[in-house]
């Protein structure tokens, strides 16, 4: 288990004409390897929680276990918040906008300056960081980030956080604001980190399809508690109080309701546009006695449709 989060409390500007409870008794275990996509209406508390999971947020109420790092209201013991920011990574929504250093280089290197760490070391992650967010390093290790566009900036704002080697990466609303192939790189790019550097993913997202396509599990806020924390797939047999939620639900769904509601029987189980493609061509096969293998239409249609989109992920389940 990585984080451990029991009876979590919160309440801004307590005793003034402002009080707003944000978290009401959160309860939730993050384990090594989750990929957590944590959704909810506007205000529901998602940014408050995980600014608590690297000690933004003080502990008022509750107690935070993460890895051996225990966060309470007690004042004593002191944690370690400089250990605790080294294992868990916090990329903000439009983390851009806290590039402050001359150029990419002495950005990205901040964080691995501050943990104290050898320069050879240092020059080491940041080459790396720099690499793996799809920049070339001695291209633009030299450039001021205010030259680059929103998403390379955006890209070298999250090399300087995965620079410091987190255990655990969380990123709040990471496409928010991108064009549709600012935000494919951005999803290749979180896909890509998952397997090369932090066993362990946290995204807090507005967009179902989008958090759909990686994540393996769903946590719902609603009203500062945890609604929902299912398997991804298991979330959508909950639609109906989703959308009374005021959340969105999966285009595939909604396709597939629509299908349903006209009285074409389709399966189980979809949620992700692969799989309503896969659930028509066994429904079209059946009705009409024909063999026509879903791969090869799937890959024709994906294509087609999702030129940008990585391949991979949207077949994640064959
Ligand atoms: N700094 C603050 N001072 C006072 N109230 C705050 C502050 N930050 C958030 N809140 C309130 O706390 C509640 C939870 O906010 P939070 O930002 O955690 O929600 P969220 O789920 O991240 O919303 P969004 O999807 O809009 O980012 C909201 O009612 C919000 O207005
Ligand atoms: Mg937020």
């Amino acid at each position: 288990m990585s984080i451990v989060v029991k009876n979590l409390q919160f309440t801004y500007s307590a005793n003034s004409p402002y009080e707003t409870r944000a978290l009401k008794d959160v309860n939730l275990t993050i384990n090594e390897g989750d990929f957590l996509g944590i959704v909810g209406h506007t205000g529901s508390g998602k940014s408050t929680f995980i600014q608590h999971l690297n000690g933004l947020i003080r502990v008022q109420e509750g107690e935070i276990e993460v890895f051996d790092i225990k966060l309470t209201n007690a004042k004593k013991p002191k944690p370690d918040l400089r250990k605790l920011r080294s294992h868990v990574g916090m990329v903000f929504q439009y983390p851009e906008y806290q590039l402050f250093e001359e150029t990419v280089y002495k950005d990205v290197a901040f964080g691995p300056k501050n943990l104290g760490l050898s320069q050879e070391e240092i020059n080491d992650r940041v080459k790396e960081a720099i690499e793996l967010v799809g920049l070339d390093y001695e291209k633009y290790k030299d450039r001021a980030p205010f030259e680059l566009s929103g998403g390379q900036k955006r890209r070298v704002a999250i090399a300087g956080i995965i620079a410091m080697k987190p255990k655990v990466l969380i990123l709040d609303e990471p496409t928010a604001g991108l064009d549709p192939s600012g935000k494919e790189q951005i999803l290749s790019l979180i896909k890509n980190l998952k397997e090369k550097c932090s066993p362990t993913i946290i995204v807090i997202s507005h967009d179902i399809d989008e958090i759909t396509r990686f994540a393996n599990r769903l946590v719902v806020f609603n009203d500062g508690k945890v609604a929902f924390d299912e398997p991804m797939k298991e979330l959508f047999k909950h639609q109906q109080e989703l959308v009374e939620m005021g959340l969105d639900i999966p285009l595939a769904i909604k396709i597939a309701n629509e299908l349903k509601a006209k009285g074409i029987k389709l399966g189980e189980n979809i949620v992700t546009m692969s799989d309503l493609l896969r659930e028509i061509v066994i429904a079209y096969n059946k009705k009409n006695g024909t063999n026509i293998d879903v791969s090869k239409i799937r890959k024709s249609v994906f294509n087609f449709d999702f030129s940008n989109s990585n391949q991979e992920e949207v077949f994640k389940d064959e």
